[in-house]
């Protein structure tokens, strides 16, 4: 799944742990639970061990010597070595990485043209001369975390609010990282964990030079589109490759001709044994964000008004791309990747709305907080009293300016136009202020360079029906007083036709193509800028921001505030309903088995799925569904090499490993330490499980590592790849 933060304790998380082990407390259950690296011996490993696990957990998370940590390469933007849109693993001693084919596909597309068009035909590197430099992608390797708290704790102890408390923390983090990173080339980050009440250290070193070596065609890598997408049983091949390199002198370098493939510390075995119920797995990898501690007054807001809107919103964004790329093949691999991963949330949100109401989950929390609070009641710790009832005053808060949030982000935003105009007004902002005057030429030549590659996936067309779209449902949907004045010019000069008020501002506005875009930044001028239909919109949006901003900040504050004290709270009332933080994009270590479940009254789901299945799926008339020649062929002959098991290939399982967006392409690895499969979903049924893990319907969704290299080998014909690899038979 690909992404899209926090602990305080009066105890630091090692200290928690001390006692825990000095109370003899129960350590950690299997399934639920997405562990920190640097505690597996203290928290897990006895579990584990009980559950299947061969290695140790110096073999796991280790600082000294080489451990299965170091196999995994969070996958980042380039530039950035702290949020990842995905996980990755090595799986050679020349750097090779697998990952998901929905992690790949932004790399993939903007590879793609119509004549060469690799998104649709598959793309396989015979060697490494062939492989194809993804300068939008940089893979970071954890060197080694450590537990921060009391330092930013103390640094924050005397904060008069929020404001200052995140201002104190992060010059305090600033000189964490400085210290931790010096004489080095690694890179740090300091991250909160319990909504600040736990903080911790990760170093990192980064690599900047990763390229593309081979993907299925899009029919394989995404069988079964957004129709299938969030569900099981899979038939989806997301699988794809890239490979690291390095300097000669075995740093991280930026690209170059001259570079060489990484060598790591550790690369995964694979191992074609598959697996069978209740063998044990576990995932290593970077989920990006989960809220399993949010109050209900969060849920009820996000369920009956934030989904409700994004998923509306988003209806109408994706149908409108939908119509231009039938359209034209150039338009249609141009908003490949925006659509995509446009849908995936927009079906995630439908899925996790009707989820809440079916699986109670407002009852669930609000029991937890009844409970809550009679326990603080009985105590004698003051905030914990009021928690609950600040936490809900807050959301009442947040509720009065939350459509005006979401359709800011959802809505205006939609229209890319919009985005380009927000940031020229940032711009002028900036310029305004002598030190932002000096920096105007870097700045600029930044935007000009950014511009080759936006208008290389824009279509103005599409745009402008959005704008139409999103303006009409923003007059509608949002309280009038939080509507910002242009609406005024549109309904005296337009009559409220926002048609043909779009059609105005894309035949006059030079953001709308990129001569005029250029022409514009070669020569700069306030009074170009701000006589701009496109810019006086955005500028209209961004006065009115300003406007509400503040009441945002506050609401989001006291929530802050009050997650933080109630999550304290909640520890001390039962450590076990706390026991991992939330996901917060840093790496962690789920471990479960394989297991079936049941989906709902008389529909019993079976732990994985084969060859035969997707050949049932095929439908030559659904895009979705169609079975590329060449695997049909491989299908008929039998082909299945060493891949087969008892006649078939293996296509997907599923297993309780707790994962989320971000897990995206992390390896699913057995008790041997060996590779078997690759995560890459989670199931229609457990679509709450950001906020809620529910035992019974909650699973990870795997591609069969066997049906990865069997189309690698006998339908993409790399078999250069699979000779690099240490495979176990
Ligand atoms: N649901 C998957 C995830 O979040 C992404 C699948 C991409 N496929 C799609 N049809 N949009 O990781």
């Amino acid at each position: 799944m690909q992404t899209k933060l926090k602990m305080n304790w009066s105890l630091s998380c090692v200290a928690v742990v001390a006692l825990c082990t000095l109370l003899n407390i129960q350590p950690a259950k299997a399934d639920e639970g997405m562990w920190l690296t640097m505690f597996l011996q203290r928290l897990n490993m006895t579990d584990m061990k009980k559950m299947g696990l061969k290695l140790s957990a110096e073999e796991l998370y280790s600082i000294n010597k080489s451990s299965l940590k170091d196999a995994i390469g969070g996958l980042t933007p380039a530039g950035n070595f702290q949020n990842h849109f995905c996980t990755s693993e090595v799986i050679s001693q020349k750097g090779l990485l697998l990952t998901n084919h929905h992690c790949a596909y932004d790399a993939i597309q903007s590879h793609s043209t119509v004549k060469n068009n690799i998104l649709r035909d598959g793309f396989w590197a015979k060697s490494t001369s062939e492989e194809l430099p993804c300068k939008d992608i940089n893979v970071s390797f954890l060197v080694r975390m450590e537990d921060v708290t009391a330092r930013v704790l103390a640094a924050v102890k005397d904060a008069k609010d929020e404001g200052e408390r995140a201002k104190l923390a992060a010059a305090e983090i600033a000189k964490i990282t400085a210290e931790a990173t010096k004489g080095t080339h690694y890179n740090a980050y300091v991250k909160d964990f319990y909504k600040g009440n736990d903080y911790y250290l990760f170093v990192v070193e980064s690599f900047k030079d990763v390229r593309l070596v081979g993907n299925p065609a899009e029919a394989i890598g995404k069988f079964g589109g957004d129709t299938d997408n969030w569900m099981w049983p899979r038939h989806t091949g997301d699988f794809s490759f890239f490979r690291v390199y390095m300097g000669k002198d075995g740093k991280p370098a930026e690209y170059s001709p001259d570079n060489v493939p990484y060598v790591p510390k550790h690369s995964l075995p694979i191992s074609l044994k598959g697996v069978k119920p209740n063998d044990f797995t576990m995932v290593m990898g970077y989920p990006g964000r989960t809220d399993r501690y949010r109050a209900a007054a969060g849920i009820q807001l996000d369920m009956e008004e934030t989904n409700p809107a994004r998923i509306k919103l988003r209806t109408k964004r994706l149908a409108l791309m939908k119509e231009g790329m039938d359209k034209s093949d150039a338009v249609r691999i141009k908003y490949a990747s925006k659509y995509a991963s446009l849908s995936n949330y927009w079906k995630y949100f439908i899925g996790q709305n009707q989820g809440l109401k079916r699986l109670k989950t407002l009852d669930y929390k609000r029991n937890l907080e009844a409970q809550f609070q009679a326990w603080a009641d009985k105590g004698n710790n003051a905030a914990y009293k009021t928690v609950l009832a600040d936490l809900n005053k807050g959301y009442a808060d947040l509720k009065e300016v939350n459509l005006f949030n979401t359709y800011r982000g959802e809505c205006i935003f939609g229209a890319e136009i919009v985005q380009q105009a927000q940031q020229l007004y940032m711009v002028r902002q900036m310029l305004a202020k002598p030190e932002g005057a000096a920096m105007k030429g870097q700045v600029l030549g930044g935007i000009k360079e950014s511009l080759t590659d936006y208008f290389k996936d824009y279509n103005a067309g599409i745009d402008r029906k959005t704008l139409a779209a999103m303006l009409a449902y923003y007059y509608k949907d949002v309280p009038k007083a939080q509507h910002p004045d242009i609406f005024a010019k549109i309904s005296n000069e337009f009559d409220n036709d926002f048609n043909a008020y779009a059609e105005y501002v894309f035949d006059n506005s030079f953001l709308a193509s990129k001569g005029s875009f250029l022409e514009f930044l070669d020569a700069y001028s306030d009074e170009t800028l701000t006589k701009d239909p496109a810019y006086m919109l955005a500028e209209s949006f961004a006065r009115k921001t300003d406007e509400i901003r503040p009441k945002i900040v506050a609401a989001n504050a006291a929530i802050d505030k009050g997650m933080r004290t109630y999550l304290a709270g909640l520890k001390e009332m039962n450590p076990k309903t706390t026991a991992y933080p939330d996901a917060n994009s840093t790496l962690r270590l789920t471990y479960g088995k394989v297991i079936a479940y049941k989906g709902k009254d008389a529909v019993n789901y079976d732990y994985k799925t084969n060859i035969e299945g997707l050949m049932e799926k095929e439908d030559p008339a659904n895009e979705e569904f169609i079975v590329p020649t060449k695997l049909s062929e491989v299908y008929k002959n039998k082909d299945f090499g060493m891949y087969a098991e008892n006649g078939t290939v293996p296509v997907a399982f599923i297993t309780d490993n707790d994962i989320t967006g971000g897990n995206s392409g992390s390896p699913v690895i057995n008790g041997n330490g060996e590779l078997v499969g690759t995560a890459f979903d989670g199931n229609w049924e457990a679509m709450t499980g950001d906020l809620v893990f529910d035992k019974a319907l909650k699973r990870c969704i795997n591609v069969d590592i066997r049906y990865t290299l069997f189309i690698v080998e006998k339908v993409g014909g790399a078999t250069n790849l699979i000779q690099e690899m240490k495979i176990v038979r």
